[in-house]
């Protein structure tokens, strides 16, 4: 072996990112295109999920955060919705039992009062449980909207000064930041959204203002651990210049 290795070895990969956000859509497509329901495209998308998860952890990732339901997609039709409800169940009680094997430190990004008590105390039961790992932290997007975690935010301390415990102009962009659901996670440098759709449909507004987007054609369940190569070579491409030059 000569003294830079095997030619023919992979060139090493360019480190991941700490935090990767993705809107993980196309699940409909995918089940229309086989004809199949659409709750089988949601199946087949928590499938992925798992896959990539589990990638993520290798690739050292540090922060995932996925947007698995939105403040808008109530309005679908119940059997879909009850059918997405079912899959989160059985995901998080598999993730419970899991826990110990796969050290995913889990939290829940959303209002979650809407969810039935079983879901919302399976929720509860993995941010607590899984407190004490560290490998990667996946940030649960269920029943999240940005605009919702901006006026949530907004509100939680409008209350603080109308309690007499802070002045208005105590609030700068940090501490803000504070009143997220994404409290003390550092901002994204990448989100993907596979699909081809090219929009945030509402997903980390405050979050996103210098991140990265990478946008792609492939369908969510059919998203694979080269995909995710892909976006992170992309990123590496990307000149970030945060205004300056
Ligand atoms: C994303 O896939 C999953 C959720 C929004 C819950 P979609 O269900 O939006 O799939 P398409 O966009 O209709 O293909
Ligand atoms: C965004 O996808 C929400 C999730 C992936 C959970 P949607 O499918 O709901 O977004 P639109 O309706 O295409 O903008
Ligand atoms: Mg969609």
């Amino acid at each position: 072996m000569g003294l830079f290795g095997n030619q023919k070895q992979e060139k090493e990969k360019l480190p991941a990112p700490r935090h990767i956000a993705i809107i993980m859509d196309g699940n409909g497509r995918w089940a229309k295109k086989r004809a199949l329901p659409r709750t089988a495209g949601h199946a087949a998308g928590a499938e992925t999920f798992r896959r990539i998860a589990n990638y993520c952890r290798t690739l050292g990732v540090e922060y995932l955060t996925v947007y698995a339901f939105s403040t808008e997609n109530w309005r679908r039709s119940q059997e879909e919705v009850s059918g997405i409800m079912k899959l989160l169940h059985s995901y998080l009680l598999e993730a419970l039992q899991d826990m110990e094997k796969n050290h995913v430190r889990f939290r829940f990004f959303g209002d979650l009062t809407r969810l039935s008590p079983e879901l919302q105390e399976l929720c509860r039961k993995a941010e607590q449980i899984s407190s004490q790992y560290h490998e990667v932290q996946v940030n649960f997007c269920l029943n999240y909207g940005g605009r919702d975690e901006i006026v949530r935010a907004a509100r939680a301390f409008a209350q603080e000064v109308a309690d007499g415990k802070r002045q208005p102009q105590e609030l700068t962009e940090e501490a803000f930041g504070k009143y997220l659901y994404s409290a003390e996670v550092p901002d994204p440098e990448l989100i993907i959204r596979p699909s081809g759709e090219m929009r945030t449909s509402n997903f980390l507004l405050w979050q996103s203002a210098y991140s990265e987007f990478v946008f792609m054609d492939v369908l969510w369940p059919d998203f694979g651990e080269k995909d995710l190569d892909a976006a992170i070579a992309e990123y590496h491409r990307r000149n970030r210049r945060f205004g300056g030059v």
